[in-house]
């Protein structure tokens, strides 16, 4: 009997998809293939076609005033750099947090290596938490852009966003928003949170296939694109074309990805992100529970799970976490994360830095089963 897959690496990206994702996906593939935009013939229009439905549906999950604000790109990190690089100017700073992921940290690390930007990471809580006060002391006034994420791919903690939104307004910085762990699986409202750019991934919770992603640009915010290229429209200009999304999307896309994100959006649309929510909260709940009760497992992160997303870390008393996850996956197959989960700073922040911990992540897919049956191979490896 083949051994049994228990996925807890949806943080990383989300598996299963829904069946109509793979359905998508495949009949681009075999019966339209062609480049969207570039042509008038009937496949290429299809192809179009295919492009302004998914920036339509996203418009509409984060409520964005303008779908053609929706650039795509390859993924969550490519949708950062494009936004960092896009606003930043010889001389500014930017606040960011301890609770980044690398693909904020490193592009703002480089730029100030470069001698173009300085930037803060305000410190989080021991629990993994951000204090919006924190923010507004870190403020200067050369700060031109606050950058945070929506939650940490650590411990799960969800960033007062409304708050930090509104240190954003009152001190006149612009407000970047990494939504990689929560699009699709938290409500979003870029006008109500007063959001200038949002980057997200259309393979996490958006449940998308890999190397999609996107990045929404409020109206009347002007970007410099950091990729120039073919976009199938006034050919007749050597420069970048100055309207949305062209500006900022240059190159054939990977439209058999947004094909399958498309459908991906009708499951999570059909379905809706309060429901996606509610369920993953109940298995983390499921899961937290099970784990607390098992002597030697410590849980990193706030005990209100109410204030978390669907991910777990943890360490075991006296083992490594890369041999932990290599035994729960080889004896039991169940697929986790150990180490740093490319942000060294959360890790700091909750004291686990430099040997990490183990990281089980969720889906809209796992079942009560498969949480119970991690705990229990937890508790047997204990
Ligand atoms: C908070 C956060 N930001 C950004 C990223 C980068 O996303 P991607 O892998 O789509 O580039 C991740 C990926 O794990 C993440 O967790």
């Amino acid at each position: 009997m083949a051994k049994p897959k228990i996925y807890f690496d949806n943080a990383a990206t989300t598996w299963p998809k829904p069946e109509a994702v793979y359905r998508a996906v495949e009949e681009f593939m075999v019966n339209i293939g062609a480049n969207p935009g570039r042509s008038g013939h009937e496949c290429s229009l299809n192809a179009g076609r295919i492009l302004t439905e998914t920036r339509e549906k996203l418009a509409q999950l984060l409520r964005a005033p303008a779908p053609d604000r929706i650039v795509f790109t390859l993924n969550c990190t490519d949708a950062l750099n494009m936004a960092l690089k896009g606003v930043l100017r010889p001389g500014d700073h930017v606040v960011t947090s301890a609770l980044e992921h690398n693909s904020i940290l490193r592009p703002l690390e480089g730029l100030r290596e470069r001698g173009v930007i300085d930037y803060t990471a305000v410190p989080a809580s021991p629990a993994g938490e951000l204090d919006p006060a924190d923010f507004a002391k870190a403020v200067r006034p050369k700060t031109r852009l606050i950058a945070v994420t929506h939650a940490s791919n650590v411990i799960g903690s969800i960033t007062p966003l409304a708050e930090i939104g509104a240190v954003a307004r009152e001190r006149g910085t612009l407000f970047l928003v990494d939504a990689a762990q929560t699009a699709g699986v938290l409500p979003l409202d870029v006008r109500r949170l007063g959001i200038d750019l949002l980057a997200f991934a259309g393979h996490k919770g958006l449940l998308g296939p890999m190397g999609t992603g996107g990045l929404y640009v409020r109206p009347g915010l002007e970007l410099a694109p950091w990729r120039e290229g073919g976009t199938g429209s006034r050919s007749e200009l050597t420069t970048q074309p100055d309207f949305y999304p062209d500006h900022l999307e240059a190159g054939t896309p990977n439209t058999p990805g947004l094909a399958g994100l498309n459908a991906a959006l009708d499951f999570i649309l059909g379905t809706g992100v309060a429901a996606i929510q509610q369920k993953e909260q109940a298995l983390f709940a499921r899961l937290h529970t099970g784990l607390a009760e098992i002597a030697g497992v410590k849980l990193y992160g706030s005990p209100d799970l109410t204030r978390r997303v669907a991910v777990l870390s943890f360490t075991l008393a006296g083992h490594d976490n890369a041999e932990v996850a290599a035994y729960l996956d080889r004896q039991f197959g169940i697929m986790s994360r150990p180490g740093l989960q490319c942000a060294p700073l959360a890790h700091k922040a909750i004291g686990t830095f430099p040997e990490g911990t183990v990281r089980f992540s969720l889906g809209y897919f796992n079942t009560e089963e498969e949480v119970d049956q991690a705990v229990q191979a937890v508790a047997a490896l204990v």
